[in-house]
């Protein structure tokens, strides 16, 4: 992390969406403008990918299902649209000796359009409460995503969100708390969505 610490771990994958289709892309960077990523924006950063396993299972094919549809029909689009979607798999560690950040750069937009923030696990932690807020910094409520499959859906386009730090609960076990992120931001009227490579 730009801020020195490394408590975070990722891995990352791009994917087309269009009505309940998606296909995954060739690995690539992420990238995000300094604009909205003020601690690390403005460069390319490469993740491990995300594993097939995971990028080929039931829950991400029922996620991209139903919510690539809902966006589209939210944002008065045709349903055949176009959305650039990225996955991130996040872990934030937290040791006795060390906070873990979910989101150092505090409040923030992702820079898209959509964004699904889904708990997968909190595990011996305290703390790590959900924010929200308007472009104008309004704080607009705070809420806990504590079981797993708890989610957020945000219009990043109306509403900032940022993570408290996680503090460990127990000292002496492991702690840690991961999510998955998806983003949705919309691309071109109509694709024929292609494999990688042809
Ligand atoms: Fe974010």
């Amino acid at each position: 992390m730009a801020d020195g610490g490394r408590y975070r771990r990722r891995r990352h994958a791009v994917f087309e969406a269009s009505g309940r289709d998606f296909v995954r892309k060739p690995h690539q960077p992420h990238f995000q403008s300094r604009d909205y990523n003020p601690l690390n924006g403005d460069v390319q950063r490469w993740f491990d990918p995300v594993e097939s396993a995971v990028a080929d299972s039931a829950i991400l094919r029922s996620i991209f299902q139903r919510l690539t549809p809902l966006f589209s029909t939210l944002d008065g689009r045709n349903i055949s649209g176009c959305w650039h979607s990225e996955m991130h798999q996040f872990r934030i560690e937290a040791s006795p000796t060390e906070i873990g950040r979910p989101t150092p750069e505090g409040l923030h937009r992702d820079g898209v359009d959509w964004v699904l923030v889904l708990l997968i696990s909190r595990e011996n932690v305290d703390e790590g409460v959900t924010e929200i807020g308007g472009n104008d910094e309004q704080p607009l409520g705070r809420f806990m995503l504590r079981d797993p499959g708890d989610a957020v859906l945000l219009d990043d386009r109306r509403i900032r969100h940022g993570v408290t730090p996680i503090k460990v609960a127990f000292p002496a076990h492991p702690a840690h708390r991961d999510v998955l992120v998806v983003t949705w931001k919309f691309l071109t009227r109509s694709r024929q969505l292609s494999p990688p490579g042809i």
